[in-house]
């Protein structure tokens, strides 16, 4: 058993690039297993930004990388991504699996009209894509990677898709010209993609069978997951663990960890209810400190407290047994920390996460309170990482410690700036 799982416990952006970086310079090899260019990774090295969106974080660390049957692939993106990644990383090796789903232009487009469509229903997605190729999968009339490789069968295939959707696209307040032909663009992205597709199922059972490490990097958070997220404010995969097994054919008994990422408070782009949200002037304050503006759009992200309801939830249905507790730096220098520890949901108190989102969004927090630590500076912050969890404020401590207790899990690691130097670590992955 040498798989371990990286997955966000919240909405997204929970610093899982930067915690998939750290633990990739142990693993032989790094999966992306679901979404597509929705996510938006950062990994700093050496003060140097980087920004996927599909390309595994671990190629950073130089590690072997690959993507699953459960993404779905914009080929624009990852043919840049790919340039970048060989910039950066001088073993790079990719392997993409020939199931994945293809994002075309149509997609983008559809993606966009009927968030719009949808009005107060609409999550407020990335546009990338994302539910309209998700949608074409499960009505099994998706391209996929192998499609996009063969070239034969791709033109007929193609040309098929366009008609359908020319026909479709006044339902989302399109003309059917808006359609782009997009056939002879793909054929090119195809050959230019060839030599990275292939059979991640059997190259990852080999990986495992000769007891190599495997390290499996989630996107997005679990409250985005389509089965057990806000509905229907979530994105279109299933984002949780369990999704492993499913896009990488890899058998459950084969993962040892699940490391659920948190942030210190809460986040989210896009819409829906967020029960410990907070506006006004500690709002724009935090938002502004952590730079919290979508890695993928540049929308301000919302800002709440740290929603333990939601986060025990979705430590329980992930397994997450280890966490990694992030942008603690951030919150440095406020007197006070709330965190949400229940619910009053129609005049009664609750900590089950409701299923439906008008629940959540009758739900008012129950706040409990921590004091704060000092700010500082990030010179200070890496010193602080340096020393190691003993030299944490106790404030901090007690705070990283109070929520691996209610999520019943241990802490790995804990984050204190963005970069890798700013990391305490506390328990390797494998
Ligand atoms: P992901 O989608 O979960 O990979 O997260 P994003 O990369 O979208 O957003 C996390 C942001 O927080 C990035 O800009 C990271 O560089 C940054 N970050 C990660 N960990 C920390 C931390 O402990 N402190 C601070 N200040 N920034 C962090
Ligand atoms: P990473 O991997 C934060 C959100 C969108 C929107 C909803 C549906 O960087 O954590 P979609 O484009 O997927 O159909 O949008 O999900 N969303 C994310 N929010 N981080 C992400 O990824 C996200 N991926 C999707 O803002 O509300
Ligand atoms: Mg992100």
């Amino acid at each position: 058993m040498v798989a371990s799982i990286v997955v966000g416990l919240q909405w997204g952006d929970e610093g899982k690039g930067k915690v998939v970086d750290y633990y990739a310079k142990d693993a032989d090899v790094v999966v992306r297993f679901n979404g597509g260019a929705n996510a938006g990774h950062t990994v700093i090295v050496g003060g140097k930004v980087h920004k996927f969106h599909l390309m595994p974080s671990g190629v950073l660390a130089g590690k072997r990388v690959m993507m699953g049957s459960g993404m779905v692939i914009d080929p624009e993106t990852l043919l840049k991504e790919i340039e970048l990644a060989k910039g950066a990383s001088p073993n790079f090796s990719l392997l993409i699996d020939g199931k994945a789903h293809v994002v075309t232009p149509y997609h983008k487009l559809l993606d966009g009209a009927s968030d719009k469509l949808k009005g107060k229903f609409g999550a407020g997605t990335t546009k990338r894509g994302i539910g309209p190729a998700y949608a074409d999968k499960a009505d099994r009339i998706g391209l996929r990677m192998c499609d996009l490789v063969g070239l034969d069968a791709f033109d007929e295939r193609a040309k098929f898709l366009e008609e359908v959707k020319k026909k479709t696209a006044s339902i989302y307040n399109l003309n059917a010209d808006e359609i782009q032909n997009f056939t002879e663009t793909y054929r090119n992205y195809g050959e230019q993609l060839k030599p990275y597709v292939g059979d991640v199922v059997y190259a990852l059972n080999d990986f495992l069978k000769k007891k190599q490490k495997v390290l499996f990097e989630g996107a997005q958070g679990a409250l985005l997951d389509v089965d057990h997220g806000v509905y229907p404010y979530t994105t279109s995969s299933n984002v949780t663990a369990g999704a492993v097994c499913t896009s990488c054919g890899v058998p459950a008994k084969r993962i040892k960890r699940v490391l659920g990422v948190v942030k210190a408070y809460t986040s989210r782009v896009g819409a829906g209810p967020l029960v410990s949200e907070i506006e006004g002037e500690l709002a724009d304050k935090i938002r502004e400190k952590g730079k919290e503006y979508g890695t993928t759009t540049g929308r301000p992200r919302r800002i709440g407290w740290l929603d333990l309801v939601a986060t025990r939830y979705t430590a329980m249905i992930n397994g997450a047994d280890h966490l990694c507790i992030t942008k603690l730096d951030t919150l440095g220098g406020l007197d006070s920390i709330k965190v949400c520890k229940a619910y009053k949901l129609d005049g009664k108190r609750t900590k089950q996460h409701p299923q439906s989102a008008s629940a959540l969004a009758r739900c008012k927090p129950v706040y409990e309170e921590f004091a704060g630590w000092p700010d500082l500076s990030g010179e200070e912050w890496r010193a602080v990482a340096e020393k190691g969890y003993d030299a944490l404020h106790e404030n901090c401590k007690c705070y990283v410690e109070h929520i691996a207790k209610k999520c019943k899990a241990k802490l790995a690691m804990v984050s204190v700036g963005p970069g890798r130097e700013d990391t305490i670590l506390l328990k390797n992955l494998f």
